[in-house]
């Protein structure tokens, strides 16, 4: 299963795509996961990447295109991937539909996580992450047990996310209505199936949506 997660930031592509990952057995590639991780290991991509990352900005196409190049090389995407947060421009899309026909691979579908503005803004408002073991946790989707500044698995700090403050916030969801939300329109018209996930409700809930609507690994 060779499956794009397309949706605005907060939408829930990453915790769903972990699951359907693990699900499905295919790897995940995150090209967020991938930047940031570039950003702590202060490699050249990072230090590239970083200030638009900071500023809730799109890294440049012809960077992005290199990552997932790179991602979709590696032997374990022979199997299948999930591409969580590329494309993002209609750039990208294109750029990726000329990588897949090179490995003689296609799209099965773009998976659109649909989801208010207000509930994207409460859920990034709530995010916190682990600087230790790098788990993810939710003010709002409960869970943390009172002690809202400590990992309940490791112990770990928990900390807001750069990108998530407020002015970051807003920032990246009008990039994302610029940039992204045209590729709607652009697989719409394309060959591949472009299907809409309901992406509301408690994560167990969409979950079943996505295995509802992907269907079988
Ligand atoms: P990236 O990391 O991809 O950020 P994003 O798309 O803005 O994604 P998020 O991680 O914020 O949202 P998500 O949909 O994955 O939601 P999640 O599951 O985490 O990109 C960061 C930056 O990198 C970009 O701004 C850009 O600068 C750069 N970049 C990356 N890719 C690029 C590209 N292709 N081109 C150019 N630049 C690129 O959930 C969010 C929170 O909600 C979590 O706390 C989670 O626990 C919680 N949650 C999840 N599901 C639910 C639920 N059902 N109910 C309640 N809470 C939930």
């Amino acid at each position: 299963m060779n499956l794009v997660l397309l949706g605005p930031p907060g939408a829930g592509k990453g915790t769903q795509g972990d699951l359907l990952s693990e699900r499905c057995e295919i790897p995940k590639y995150a090209t967020g996961d991938i930047l940031r991780d570039a950003v702590s290991r202060g490699t050249p991509l990072g230090r590239e990447a970083k200030r638009f990352m900071d500023a809730g900005e799109l890294v440049p196409d012809a960077v992005m295109m290199g990552v997932a190049r790179e991602a979709l090389h590696a032997p374990a995407a022979r199997k299948g991937f999930l591409l969580d947060g590329f494309p993002r421009t209609v750039a990208q899309a294109e750029g990726l539909a000329e990588l897949l026909e090179e490995r003689q691979a296609k799209l099965d579908a773009v998976v659109y996580f649909a989801v208010p503005e207000p509930e994207l803004v409460r859920r990034l408002s709530g995010r916190r992450v682990c600087n230790a073991c790098g788990a993810i946790y939710n003010l709002a989707a409960g869970g943390l047990q009172g002690a809202i500044d400590s990992c309940g698995a490791c112990g770990g700090q928990l900390e807001i996310r750069d990108d998530d403050r407020p002015e970051t916030v807003r920032n990246r969801l009008r990039v994302y209505r610029e940039s992204t939300e045209p590729l709607l329109e652009w697989y719409r018209e394309s060959a591949v199936t472009l299907l809409q996930l309901d992406a509301v409700g408690t994560v167990e809930e969409v979950q079943k949506k996505l295995e509802d609507l992907v269907g079988c690994c």
